[in-house]
């Protein structure tokens, strides 16, 4: 039984490794000074090989990275809790972690260091139970793409134990109202638009009631009317379904509007977490109220060219 007063979600220093080959030579080379200096405005924390890493090396506890490996620190003692019924976005360039983050959250990796519990159970101990109260959409969700989208629902709903005539019942539901036509809950998905492929992501991931839904980027590629729906769609899981919600977004607008609190994320650490007001209210400078634009950009943002680099860079030498 879940005590009523548990969080969602309570998210401990977690830090998640990934031991990837290293850099060949050649390209070690040819690679410009600003990417060396890491500003070319992609997120990538990464140690060398031999442990002798920019974050601290083996000094703070960062393992050794194999011969011909380096460690990349995607997640970076990460610590944040979420609510019931909360909607929790989690905002960061591309690279900066956020997937990672949720693929530990939903037990698909286990953290290196650190503790996840999901209405206080152990996602490493009882990720069985934690499995029964969670259900994620990722961007590029799976589906057999010869099968329709009922029969893709009825398949999910039916693996999570859902009887087949409530799952029928469900899935028709939960296609109209995420504004399917008709016609289309019968043809086959690869027939589908990424859009209204990405609503039956989100309704397959709903037909199991989950409490605690952790969607990826839910929205990316999906048109303004599409968008909208499955906004209001988030909405209701929480308001009518009591469901928590931890969403990850690149648009601004839709975390601003849709978000209860934000976390922003950059190189797999956590630069600011607070309602987006509050995020606004910091980042304010001579007065003007700040867009979540503009404080995503100020905590994240990365010149493309440092000036200094500019005063001697030789495009004809670069391009020979
Ligand atoms: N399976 C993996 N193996 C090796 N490295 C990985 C793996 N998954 C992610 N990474 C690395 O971890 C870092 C974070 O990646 P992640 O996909 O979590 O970022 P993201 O914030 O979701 O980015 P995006 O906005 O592009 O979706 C990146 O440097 C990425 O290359
Ligand atoms: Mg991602």
């Amino acid at each position: 039984m879940i005590g009523t007063d548990t969080p969602a979600l309570v998210v401990e220093n977690i830090v998640k490794r990934f031991n990837v080959a290293s850099e060949p030579w050649w390209r070690k080379l040819t690679r410009s000074k600003n990417e060396t200096n890491g500003t070319n405005g992609l997120s990538r924390n990464v140690g060398q090989e031999n442990g002798h890493n920019q974050n601290g090396g083996t000094n703070n506890g960062t393992p050794r990275a194999k011969r011909g490996k380096q460690i990349v620190t995607a997640v970076d003692h990460v610590s944040f809790e979420v609510e019931r019924r909360e909607i929790f976005g989690v905002l960061g360039p591309n690279g900066s972690g956020k997937s990672t983050l949720i693929r530990v959250l939903s037990t698909l990796l286990l953290p290196d260091e650190g503790t996840v519990t999901v209405f206080g159970l152990d996602v490493d101990k009882q990720s069985m139970q934690v499995k029964r109260l969670i259900n994620r959409v990722s961007v590029d969700a799976a589906f057999f793409k010869k099968l329709s989208p009922k029969e893709n629902l009825l398949y999910g709903a039916r693996l999570y134990g859902v009887s087949g005539a409530e799952a029928n019942i469900k899935a028709q539901e939960i296609l109209k109202r995420l504004g399917l036509r008709e016609n289309s809950y019968t043809e086959p998905m690869e027939e589908m638009s990424r859009g209204m492929q990405q609503k039956v992501a989100i309704a397959r991931a709903f037909l199991t009631q989950p409490i605690l839904l952790l969607l990826d980027e839910p929205t990316t590629g999906l048109d303004p009317r599409s968008k909208l729906e499955v906004q209001s769609f988030v909405r209701e899981l929480r308001d009518v379904h009591d469901a928590t919600i931890l969403i990850t977004t690149h648009d601004m607008y839709e975390a601003d509007v849709l978000c209860d609190r934000i976390a922003i994320l950059d190189d797999g650490k956590i630069v600011a977490l607070g309602t987006p007001a509050e995020l606004k209210q910091r980042a304010n400078r001579n007065g003007h109220e700040p867009t979540l634009e503009d404080v995503f950009m100020q905590l994240t943002g990365k010149e493309l060219v440092e000036k200094e680099d500019l005063s001697d860079f030789e495009p004809d030498k670069v391009l020979s």
